[in-house]
């Protein structure tokens, strides 16, 4: 027997899964690694702690099935997009901690919005990596001198990981990329007039590579186990989805939200505050483009209420409590910690709850924080159906939250579509086996793939459409209040 092995290194969590040809979870192992907010808006991580995690885990999910290295057929890496590494070429040693997608410390406003959404497909936004290089470059001393040399390298996530799993290559794919506001949508490059713009050394840049392919073998760790696949989480899960065909699309629920639309081989350039992407590129075929709308905050909403506001003691009990109430009691909560993404990207707005009164329990927030997930889905899947100009008929979800049913009820009823789960929750997870399998021939093709997909559970919206229409308006009361309350 042979097998896959996924590493979907996430926001606040890493996992190796291995998989097996018929998509079955094999095993799993998971370690939480910590956040670090040294000031408001300032999100970080420290790399060095996650190449150790993501070494261990792969290590014990090969323990946990009593799987030998030579069993493996290939490795994919999922991972955060958009986080920024910078580490020493010498040394392997970060420079700095890694200033992550949440962060907000930068200054969007300069940048020339059509200049940047012709070439990048991307809005101005404190989100990308380009000017998180930037400000490092900017604020540690001798370091862009040092990066003009080539001595300090830059990456994201897989970059990182790449380098580390096969002692020094120095690689990303074209899904990561795109979220760099450096590569070019039409030639995926990296993009001189870009580079020149944010002042970032051309040295320091990765080699943009597909998502499939075999980019080397993870020496440190799995001698001789080909590294086959490199892919933005979010792209992962569109992937894992099996969403091959353009207009099929997919909502992960994690940290953030991101619901991605494939789009087909042509880039489908947004007129209602979505981002274009890369949705895939195996080998040298040609690329596969999404339009996405990105949430900044869903899961990490239910883990501030964890622990910044400990009115949980874990999330799943946010179900729980919200399901002591019958609705919102009119409160509503706009998770602006990081700005506003998708539709409206306002870097500078900041989160609030309004509606307050002495009617509101705990209960009526805890559903007010799944109610905000929902709402975010519903101004994201609006833009999608405005831009396609097809009315999305389903969302296929996936990620940790879909655990949750009220909030997919919830979605459910704010969409006024059917919720489908697949059966393997884990699908960032499955669409980087994915790719690494077909890769190596572990898989032969999409139709293959498409052959493991089986739907678990689904939601049928059941919220009578005036209440919905009225507490929408509500909803996007709430959101001019965020606006008004920039920073
Ligand atoms: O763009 C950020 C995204 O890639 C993070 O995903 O799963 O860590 O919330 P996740």
């Amino acid at each position: 027997m042979s097998y896959v092995l996924a590493i979907d290194q996430g926001t606040t969590s890493t996992r190796c899964i291995l998989f097996d040809r018929r998509a079955t979870v094999v095993s799993v192992v998971r370690a939480e690694h910590p956040q670090s907010y040294p000031r408001p808006g300032w999100v970080e991580h420290d790399a060095a702690r996650i190449w150790r995690d993501v070494r261990r885990l792969m290590v014990k999910a090969l323990r946990a099935a009593e799987v030998e290295p030579a069993q493996v057929a290939a490795i994919g890496i999922a991972s955060q997009r958009e986080t920024t590494v910078l580490w020493d070429r010498a040394t392997g040693v970060p420079v700095a901690p890694a200033i992550v997608w949440q962060d907000t410390r930068v200054d969007a406003s300069t940048i020339d919005p059509d200049l940047l959404k012709s070439r990048t497909g991307l809005p101005p936004a404190t989100y990308f990596s380009a000017l998180k290089i930037q400000w490092l470059l900017n604020h540690t001393p001798g370091l862009r001198e040092r990066a003009e040399r080539g001595e300090v390298l830059f990456g994201t996530m897989d970059s990182w990981l790449i380098w580390n799993l096969t002692g020094g290559r120095h690689l990303t794919d074209v899904t990561n990329a795109s979220r760099t506001m450096l590569m070019n949508l039409s030639d995926l490059e990296w993009d001189p007039d870009l580079l020149r713009t944010f002042r970032i050394p051309r040295a320091m840049l990765p080699e943009i590579r597909s998502s499939s392919e075999v980019y080397g073998t993870a020496e440190t760790v799995l001698p001789g186990v080909p590294i086959a696949a490199a892919i933005g989480d979010q792209q992962a899960a569109l992937f894992g989805q099996t969403c091959f065909e353009p207009g099929e699309a997919k909502c992960t629920y994690g940290t953030g939200g991101f619901l991605l639309m494939n789009t087909g081989t042509t880039p489908v350039r947004s007129s209602h505050g979505l981002i274009t992407t890369v949705g895939y590129r195996i080998g040298s075929e040609r690329p596969v483009y999404a339009l996405e709308g990105s949430i900044a905050i869903a899961g990490s909403l239910v883990q501030w209420v964890r622990d910044g506001l400990g009115l949980i003691g874990t999330a799943s009990e946010i179900e729980t409590l919200a399901g002591t109430v019958r609705d919102n009691g009119g409160c509503y909560i706009v998770p602006a910690f990081s700005g506003l993404f998708a539709p409206y990207w306002h870097s500078e707005a900041r989160g609030v709850i309004v509606g307050l009164t002495s009617y509101i329990t705990k209960g009526h927030l805890a559903r007010a924080v799944l109610e905000a997930t929902g709402w975010q889905t519903r101004d994201v899947v609006d833009a999608m159906n405005a831009d396609s100009g097809l009315a999305l008929t389903a969302l296929n979800v996936d990620g940790g939250m879909t655990a949750d049913n009220l909030l997919m009820q919830i979605v459910a009823d704010f969409l006024q579509v059917p919720v489908v789960r697949p059966m393997v929750a884990e699908t960032v997870s499955l669409g980087a086996a994915y790719a690494a399998g077909l890769a190596v021939d572990y898989w032969s093709d999409l139709r293959d793939l498409r052959a493991n997909r089986h739907r678990a559970g689904s939601w049928k919206p059941a919220l009578d459409s005036g209440r919905r229409a009225t507490e929408y308006a509500d909803w996007r009361r709430a959101v001019e209040c965020a606006v008004l309350f920039s920073r």
